[in-house]
Order: C-alpha cells, then structure tokens, then sequence
C-alpha cells in the first residue's frame, strides 16, 4: 500500500527550529523514520513538505484522486486554512493528522484545528514517533 506523509510550513526547518518544542531530530531524520516505519510495516512511504499551500492542495487532490492514504502535519494551515480542510475532506481513504508538539499545552490559537473535524484520528504531542503511530494505524498493526 501506497502511504503519503505530507508536512506543512516549517517543518522542512526541523532540528534547528525551536528545538525546545520541536526536539532536535532532523526534517532528513524525520524522512528516514518515515520510510523505515513504512518497510518494517509493509507500506510504500513518501514523505514530502512544502513552504506553498498550493502545493500541499494539489497533493491533497492526487492523494483523493489515486485513494491513497495520508499522514498530515499541516503545521501552522491546520489553525488557518479552510483550503487545505476542504481538500482533506475529498479524501476517501484513511487520514491520520500529526501534530509533533502538544497543541493543547500551547497558545489559544493553536487549540483549534480546521483539519481534526475531517480527519480519522489525530496524533499529537508525542513528538516525531506519532508519525510512526499513524503509520502503524493505517497498516492495521496498531
Ligand atoms: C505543529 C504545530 C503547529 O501549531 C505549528 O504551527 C507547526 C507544527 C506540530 O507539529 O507541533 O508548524 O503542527
């Protein structure tokens, strides 16, 4: 099974941004965590991240079209953006929402998300392993 990993603005700056909250591995470490996850559970995994909305919409609408699965961080559009909602909500499979930090504990205006309200579950504030977690959800191994 074919499974997109797609991450929003700023997470490309993993490692060096805001370490404190986001922990120091690497985007490249965040890639190969991705792809391993997806080999010892039998998935096809491509991970990518874009800074341009977008983009990100025209994943959205191939991952709808092809009926591929999807992992999302959606970074800072998951508080904003009804675009990329609408988008997830032509999806027909699984979509699992990642968030690295605990939304919750943080600003008011990180509670909300556009994306929770479309999504088949969301993972948050288990740091780069909730990416794993999704993963292991969507190959039934949870
Ligand atoms: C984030 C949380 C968002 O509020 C923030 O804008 C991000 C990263 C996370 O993974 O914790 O860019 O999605």
């Amino acid at each position: 099974m074919n499974v997109l990993v797609l991450n929003g603005p700023n997470l490309g700056r993993l490692g060096t941004r805001e370490p404190a909250v986001y922990g120091t591995t690497t985007y490249s470490d965040l890639v190969t965590l991705c792809e391993r996850a997806g080999e010892e559970l039998g998935l096809s995994v491509e991970v990518r991240q874009t800074d341009h909305e977008g983009e990100l919409l025209g994943w959205l609408h191939g991952a709808a079209d092809a009926g591929t699965p999807v992992v999302l961080n959606a970074g800072a559009w998951t508080h904003t953006s009804v675009a990329v909602r609408d988008a997830c909500a032509q999806l027909t499979a699984p979509l699992v929402e990642v968030h690295i930090s605990n939304v919750h504990k943080r600003e008011e205006f990180r509670h909300h998300s556009y994306i929770s309200g479309v999504a088949d579950g969301v993972v948050v504030g288990l740091g780069v392993r909730g990416y794993a977690l999704a993963l292991r959800w969507i190959a039934g191994r949870d």
